[in-house]
Order: structure tokens, then sequence, then C-alpha cells
């Protein structure tokens, strides 16, 4: 997955070598910021205003002070595509972080964020779209805030790695036998032709290929019904499957060891998939 070189850092662009971080920066030092990550189809940002707004959502909620409108924001970073020549599947990484002070808990006074994005090619995962992937379910050991898209991610971290020592591709995390999402991307169960997903709380981010899916369910007058499930209910799902930027919509064909619609993607799921695809005008990945 080749990183691009030419970077967006604050306002201006540069070189990725031309980057150096000091020692004492708060994204470094607290993981005192936040973060976003936008998908691209042949170069076109896919869901760009729902991540834009969800940025400086999370920025309020940390007391973040971008130095940009939402409106120069979109424009940088169209430019950032732009200048690297970028015309391929990919995805932007965007960081802000409170900036480079003295190590101190208490925010530092008159210092700037520092802010960084970079584009790389990422192509897309036919092979899971097609044929889905397997999970494990985990207890949820997240803080309170998840609906903050913040640079704290050990607790996502050492779920997805121990979801992938299991040979899973996610795990599902619960509150108390309450599912809420998985460690990088949302969670939905289908059961008698209506989608079911844990309701936009603080404790899940709230997805923007979520979003999406709610309207593209009332298109398909497929109802969406923002409900907690739990893990016990999975085992009576017809169908599972998973949302994300890089994962798309992604059908879950096992849990713990048992299979979910026999190991096989089900109907609705592939509805909703067909639906993102028209929406952000790709090819089908199942007729791949
Ligand atoms: C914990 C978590 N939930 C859900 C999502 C899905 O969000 P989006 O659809 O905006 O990519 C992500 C994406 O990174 C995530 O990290």
């Amino acid at each position: 997955m080749s990183i691009y070189p030419i970077i967006l850092t604050q306002s201006r662009f540069l070189h990725r070598d031309q980057l150096h971080y000091p020692f004492e920066e708060r994204g470094l030092q607290f993981g005192d910021g936040i973060y976003e990550v936008i998908r691209i189809y042949q170069g076109n940002y896919y869901l760009l205003e729902e991540h834009v707004d969800r940025l400086f959502r999370s920025a309020e909620a940390i007391k973040l002070k971008l130095p940009y409108t939402k409106t120069e924001l979109k424009e940088l970073l169209v430019e950032l595509m732009s200048r690297n020549n970028m015309s391929t599947d990919g995805k932007v990484y965007l960081q802000a972080t409170r900036g480079s002070a003295p190590r101190d808990h208490i925010f530092p006074k008159d210092v700037l964020p520092n802010i960084y994005a970079y584009v790389q090619d990422l192509p897309r995962n036919i092979d899971s779209l097609k044929n889905g992937v397997k999970t494990i379910t985990q207890r949820d050991e997240r803080w309170e805030n998840c609906y903050i898209k913040s640079l704290n991610l050990l607790p996502n971290v050492l779920a997805k790695q121990t979801a992938k020592e299991n040979g899973c591709y996610e795990a599902i995390l619960h509150k108390n036998g309450t599912v809420t999402e998985c460690s990088s991307s949302n969670v939905y169960m289908v059961k008698d032709g209506k989608i079911y997903t844990h309701p936009a709380t603080n404790h899940i981010l709230h997805g923007c290929v979520r979003m999406a899916i709610e309207k593209f369910a009332n298109d398909l007058s497929i109802p969406f019904i923002e409900e907690a499930f739990s893990v016990e209910d999975i085992g009576l799902a017809d169908e599972l499957f998973l949302s994300s930027s890089t994962s798309e919509i992604t059908p879950i064909t096992q849990v713990d060891h048992t299979e979910v619609n026999n190991g096989k993607p089900g109907n609705i799921t592939r509805q909703i998939q067909t639906a993102y695809e028209k929406d952000a005008n790709i090819h089908s990945a199942i007729e791949a």
C-alpha cells in the first residue's frame, strides 16, 4: 500500500520526508488528538462531507480548535489528491493533535494543533466482500466516549490483534453481553427481514458508512432499527455484517466458530452491498 509523496501539514503541502515530529508532541505522549480515514474511489472522496462533519464534532468534544472552516479543509483534501495525481482506489488518513509543547497534562497555551494528512492506495478487499469474514466476540473495554474518533486506540488494537491471532478478521465487542460495535467497524444483525444495530450513542463511533446504510435501508424499504442486540441474539441471527470506510459492507459468516447463515453472505447484506456500490459509483465486487 504505497503512500503518495506529497502530504498536507497544517495548511501547507510538503514532501513526506520533510515532516519531522518533535519529542514532546501531545498526540505521541497523550494520544491527545483525533483522526479520520476517508475512502477514495478512482481519485474521488466518498462521504467527504460526513467525515469532515465528524472531525469537527470530535474536535469540539475534546476542545480542540481546528485552524480551518469545513470548506477550507475539504478544499485542502481535494488539493492533496490532485497534487499527488492520485486516480486510484485508496484512502486519506488525517490526524490533528493538540500540538507540540513541554509534557504536561494541562492544555498548553497558545499552541497550534499539529495536523497532517496523507493519501495512499488501498484496493478493495474483493475476497472479503464476496465471501464474508470470520469474527470473535470480546469484551468492550473502551471508555465512555467512543463517539469521539480519538487517537487512543489501544483497546481497539488489542481486540483486533486477538481476533487476528484467532484467525479472524474482526472482534465483535460487547458490554455485559450487549453488542456495541467491532474494533474498527460498526456491526449489524439481520433478523426477520429487519436490520438491527446499536443506537448512535456515546458507546459507538457514529460511522459514516453506518449513516449511509440507514439511507440505503430506507430506500429499499428494509426496516433499520437502532436497537442494541446481545451476543446471545447473534446465535439466532439470519445474517450479520459490518461496515467501515475501508471494509465497506462486509458479510460476517462466522462468530466464535459458529457459522452464520450456513457460512454464506445473506440476501439483505447483498442488497446493502449493492446499494453502497451504486452510491459510491463503483463496480460490483460480487460479480468480480
Ligand atoms: C471503532 C469504529 N467503529 C466504526 C467505524 C466505522 O466508521 P466509518 O464508517 O466512518 O469508517 C470505525 C472506522 O474506523 C471504527 O474505528
